[in-house]
């Protein structure tokens, strides 16, 4: 597998469906939900899906590929692309400049490749593993705090209420000392930052394969870490993540993992 020109296909293709979401924010948005009330999936979702899906199975036929809008393409090799054609649907509906696109290939269930391009801000954030993650062409690294006093935190809510609700009672622990907590809506992102050093860690209650396929490449690639909600190495992301810039993964794994999500009292 050429992995440079996997990543080549990736970027273009991001670039290309970035194009229309930024078209998308001032035409009128339709909208439904999926799963649950507060879940919706616009035409522009399956836009962005439709295009990356035609230009990854063009470019590699042989290859699987699972999207959040319903792509499940069986490939006849170990190669498979995860895709989130756009994160952040609700920041996009309201017109509130936090969304993302997201691809990953990964052989097995390693991730080989990752390209996560914030059309707005014009940001192409990529890895090809162990040699490295870039953005806009520049070296990433985590950041260099060394303790939860005074970091900066990216958090997400879930928008199912009893999730949510787990959050906010950690949030009691947290808040009075960490520097700010940051809730951006477009956890892609949040991992992205995470890798770049503009957040020194960040939490979640429940995320897909599809949100976290890129940028955990990203974060690893720059110096970081994950792990689930009990420290393990992430098996799957439904049951919670932690990421950090390593250094302060263990204190931060003490203040909300667990134990603080799953017994409230
Ligand atoms: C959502 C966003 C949000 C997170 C949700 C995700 P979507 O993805 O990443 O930040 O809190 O759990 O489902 O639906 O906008 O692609
Ligand atoms: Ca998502
Ligand atoms: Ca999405």
């Amino acid at each position: 597998m050429n992995r440079e020109r996997a990543l080549t296909t990736a970027v273009s293709a991001a670039k290309e469906a970035g194009a229309i979401l930024r078209g998308g924010r001032r035409e009128e948005k339709y909208a439904s939900t999926k799963s649950f009330r507060h879940d919706p999936v616009t035409v522009f979702d399956r836009r962005s899906e439709a295009l990356i899906v035609e230009r990854i199975a063009r470019a590699f036929p042989s290859h699987g590929i699972l999207g959040e809008e319903g792509t499940a393409k069986e490939g006849a090799s170990q190669y498979r692309w995860v895709i989130d054609p756009l994160d952040g649907t609700n920041n996009f509906l309201r017109g509130y400049p936090q969304f993302a696109v997201s691809l990953a290939l990964l052989c097995g269930e390693e991730p080989e490749v990752a390209c996560i391009y914030d059309p707005v801000r014009e940001e192409l954030f990529t890895a090809i593993c162990k040699e490295g993650a870039l953005l806009n062409g520049e070296p990433l690294r985590v950041s260099r705090q060394s303790s939860l006093d005074g970091a900066f935190i990216g958090v997400g809510f879930s928008s199912r209420p009893e999730r949510a609700l787990r959050t906010y009672v950690a949030m009691e622990e947290l808040l009075p000392v960490v520097r700010a907590v940051r809730t951006g809506g477009a956890a892609v992102l949040d991992l992205a930052y995470v890798a770049a050093g503009r957040l020194d860690a960040a939490w979640y209650i429940s995320l897909s394969l599809w949100d976290v396929a890129a940028g955990l490449l990203l974060i690893r690639e720059a110096g970081g870490r994950a792990s689930d909600l009990a420290g393990k190495p992430l098996s799957n992301p439904e049951n919670g993540l932690i990421i950090s810039n390593g250094r302060i993964h263990g204190e931060f794994l003490r203040t909300v993992g667990e134990r603080k999500a799953s017994d409230p009292g």
